[in-house]
This record gives structure tokens, C-alpha cells and sequence, in this order.
């Protein structure tokens, strides 16, 4: 199951989806689109029908020192009764305090006290939605100096913990690699292979700080995969092996041929990786 890429679904999408039930593996949605969206709602409920359909939680907040909105994951598990998707995942990081919601995935420290209350969130959050929660690495722009583990190190801790599993977005891996300066490729060797249950490809911009003289790599998800992401992706599917792959884009949206262009790719270079033959040069 899940052996072709699959695409995420936005709501520009979701009318010609249902008219047209393109070839797309899978569709992963955001469940907040949604929930807010009954109509939506209605026609996602068909889809459920003929795809299957993974839930990418952004308002699900693990990493929130106020405690989770659990009115939210009631919410959220609502529509995963109706839904059964194949896959249910959200962030490491925070975006809720004291019931305010903000417009962000904020970062977090990796420390003991930030992992006891992620671990803590995460036995709860898979409780409350009676399934397994994915947690996806995040694109990060600095580091904190309280930091006492690097971020694998932390995800590993975090799955041996819980039980939980990871989405690693190998796009998020690159940019964060190059805007901390480290190996890429270091870093999925380090993560649990065996608790991979998705990938994820998306999108980023280069932003010049012209007076500082340095470069920054934007998760902006409005743009074609680079090519230095489909390389890593590759290098991902070999030490990790064929996993559920996912072609995220959420802003400046292309058609939907185009997405399925990109998990086509994908699905390619997964099938090249799992029969040992050599990736495309692109
Ligand atoms: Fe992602």
C-alpha cells in the first residue's frame, strides 16, 4: 500500500480531484482546512472512498509548554472516525499558548524538560486520537545554545519513549542542514530507520542577506522540488528503504498534472532504489 507518491490536497485542488479522481498514490490533507469547511468536509468524505487518504495535522501543538487543545484533537479524532486515513502525523514543534493560536510552527530546545513534555503530549495525543501519531522533523533557521541533544538524537529518544513513529521531510532535512552547516546525509543516517513511516518532498526558496553576506533556505512550499532534495531523497530511500512519499506544496499552487509530475518522479526513484539500480542524474 502507499507504493506510489501520494499528493497533498488543497482546497484550490479539491473540486477537480472529485470530478476528475486523478492518479494520484494517496492524498494527504490538512484536517484543519476541513474542519472549518463542511462542504469541503462532504467531498473529502467521498474521496475517502477512492484514495487513501493521509491526516497532517498543523494545529495539533506537541511541543506547547501550556498543554495540548484537546477540544482540537477531539476535533481532529471526529474526522479521523470518518476518514480512517492511513496515516495520521503532525510537528516537532509548538504553535499554541494558553489557547492562542499562532500562524506558526515555532522550534523548540532539545532538552530533557522539552522531551518529558513532548513524550508526556505524545503518549496523550495518541491516545486521544486512538491511533499513532507521526512526528515530522521541522526546518530550522537557528539553533538554541540550551540545546543538550541534537534534534536525531532527540527524535530517537522521542520514539523509543513512545512508540511513536516519524515523518522525516527530506526537503526539511536540506534546508536545515544548509542554513545550520551540517552533513544532510549524517543526519538520516542517525534517525531510526525502522520507525520511518513517511517521507515528504517540498518546496524551498534561497533568500540573500545582502549586508550580512549570507544565505538563508525558506520552507516556503511554493516551488518545484530542487535537485539537491531529489538527491537526498534518494539517499533516503536507500538507507531507509522504500517509505509513503508525499509531494507537499501549499502556496502558488501549480496545476494539479504538475503535482503528480513531481510524485511520479518520486515513485520512480523509489522503485530504481529498491531494485539497486542507479539514480537519475537530474
Ligand atoms: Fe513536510
Amino acid at each position: 500500500m502507499l507504493s506510489r507518491a501520494g499528493v497533498g490536497l488543497r482546497l484550490p485542488h479539491l473540486s477537480e480531484v472529485v470530478a476528475t479522481r486523478p492518479p494520484a498514490g494517496w492524498l494527504e490533507i490538512h484536517p484543519e482546512n476541513f474542519l472549518a469547511n463542511p462542504h469541503a468536509f462532504e467531498l473529502l468524505l467521498q474521496l475517502a472512498g477512492d484514495y487513501p487518504i493521509s491526516v497532517h495535522t498543523v494545529g495539533v501543538s506537541i511541543g506547547s509548554a501550556s498543554g495540548v487543545d484537546w477540544a482540537h484533537v477531539a476535533r481532529i479524532r471526529e474526522l479521523i472516525d470518518l476518514v480512517n486515513p492511513v496515516l495520521v502525523s503532525g510537528h516537532l514543534a509548538w504553535s499554541t499558548h494558553r489557547g492562542e493560536y499562532l500562524n506558526d510552527l515555532l522550534p523548540l530546545p532539545y532538552d530533557d524538560e522539552t522531551l518529558d513534555l513532548l513524550a508526556m503530549h505524545l503518549h496523550q495525543v495518541q491516545d486521544g486520537l486512538g491511533r499513532p501519531f507521526l512526528v515530522e522533523n521541522p526546518s530550522s533557521y537557528f539553533g538554541f545554545g540550551t540545546s543538550t541533544m541534537t534534534e536525531v538524537e532527540f527524535l530517537g529518544e522521542l520514539v523509543r519513549r513512545t512508540g511513536c513513529r516519524l515523518l522525516c521531510d527530506v526537503s526539511n532535512v536540506y534546508v536545515s542542514s544548509e542554513n545550520l552547516g551540517y552533513d544532510a546525509r549524517a543526519y538520516l543516517d542517525g534517525l531510526p530507520a525502522e520507525a520511518i513511516g513517511e517521507l515528504h518532498l517540498g518546496g524551498f526558496q534561497s533568500e540573500d542577506d545582502p549586508d550580512a553576506g549570507t544565505r538563508v533556505l525558506v520552507d516556503t512550499h511554493d516551488t518545484a522540488i530542487a535537485d539537491e532534495a531529489w538527491r537526498l531523497y534518494t539517499y533516503a530511500l536507500r538507507r531507509f528503504g522504500p517509505k509513503p512519499t508525499l509531494i507537499e506544496w501549499d502556496d502558488d499552487l501549480p496545476s494539479f498534472a504538475d503535482l503528480l509530475d513531481e510524485a511520479t518522479l518520486a515513485s520512480v526513484l523509489a522503485r530504481q532504489a529498491a531494485q539497486g539500480a542507479p539514480h537519475v542524474a537530474r
